[in-house]
């Protein structure tokens, strides 16, 4: 593996192998998502917990200070929104020169399998990957399902995983599945991590999917809605970091999150 592309990966996963991005991308086709309407407030008291920001460049010009120290994953696929005929309709919005010029120490590219746009997305990818990868840059695949909630099982989610794999992704990233998670994993020989999907209905919910995909061979998560959403956005930052970089158990980490929460109550 070339110097460059090792030394950005190595921004991105810890030492200790895992990682914890953090996206507020998703303003790209849903446009103000709730809690991400001025994402510059919303990401300040969660920085400090993860281990990069996943996000596009309108965003990262407009919101994030330029001196912030962490990595940056830069989107840069898109072209739909949430009122449009199809969301897996993606091209690709960012050149080669603004990836470099906005110092990416990786982007982010969708492909939808299955969809009618599949040809097109996977090229999308294959392509990315030729310029990145000339320059250094990492790319993670995103395995998106759109709409089709129900595409999140382990045979499809392991078909995007592998092609994105296949077609030189260094990092895929994916949905949790309550059965055979580990096949999807085990089927991939580039690294997984999670994306959390719509907000779940409880804490619990989410620290239980993240701990089990950690256990079956996800190296981390890239968790939105769920962080950023939840009530308590600080205590559930700081339980997901106990499980993604402490080893805590869920109870531990749920402990935590409760905690948190309570001391921020005391201080109110
Ligand atoms: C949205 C994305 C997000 O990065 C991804 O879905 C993770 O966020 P969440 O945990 O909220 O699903 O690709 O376009």
């Amino acid at each position: 593996m070339d110097w460059g592309i090792k030394n950005r990966l190595s921004q991105l996963i810890q030492e200790d192998g895992h990682c914890f991005f953090l996206p507020i991308d998703h303003g790209y086709f849903q446009g103000p998502t709730r809690c991400l309407e001025e994402p510059g407030k919303t990401i300040k008291p969660l920085l400090k917990f993860v281990d990069a920001l996943f996000v596009t460049r309108g965003v990262l010009r407009s919101c994030v200070d330029a001196g912030c120290s962490k990595p940056i994953i830069l989107r840069i696929s898109g072209g739909t929104s949430m009122t449009g005929n199809d969301l897996a309709n993606e091209g690709i919005t960012t050149s080669i020169e603004e990836i470099i010029r906005l110092n990416a120490a990786a982007v982010g590219v969708s492909v939808f399998v299955g969809s009618d746009y599949e040809h097109q997305t996977l090229l999308n990818l294959a392509k990315v990957v030729n310029e990145c990868e000339d320059c250094g840059i990492p790319v993670m695949a995103v395995t998106a399902v759109g709409k089709e909630i129900e595409k999140r099982e382990a045979r499809y989610l392991a078909l995007s995983c592998r092609i994105a794999a296949e077609l030189g992704a260094r990092v895929v990233k994916t949905y949790w599945c309550e059965k055979d998670f580990d096949k999807v994993v085990k089927g991939c020989p580039v690294p997984v991590v999670m994306a959390g999907g719509p907000k779940c209905k409880s804490e619990l919910e989410v620290l239980e999917f993240v701990y089990d995909g950690i256990e079956k061979g996800a190296i981390g998560i890239n968790l939105g809605r769920n962080v950023w959403q939840d009530a308590n956005p600080v205590a559930m930052a700081q339980a997901l970091r106990a499980i993604v970089h402490e080893k805590a158990t869920v109870k531990k980490a749920h402990e935590l999150f409760n905690n948190v929460k309570n001391k921020k109550a005391a201080c109110a």
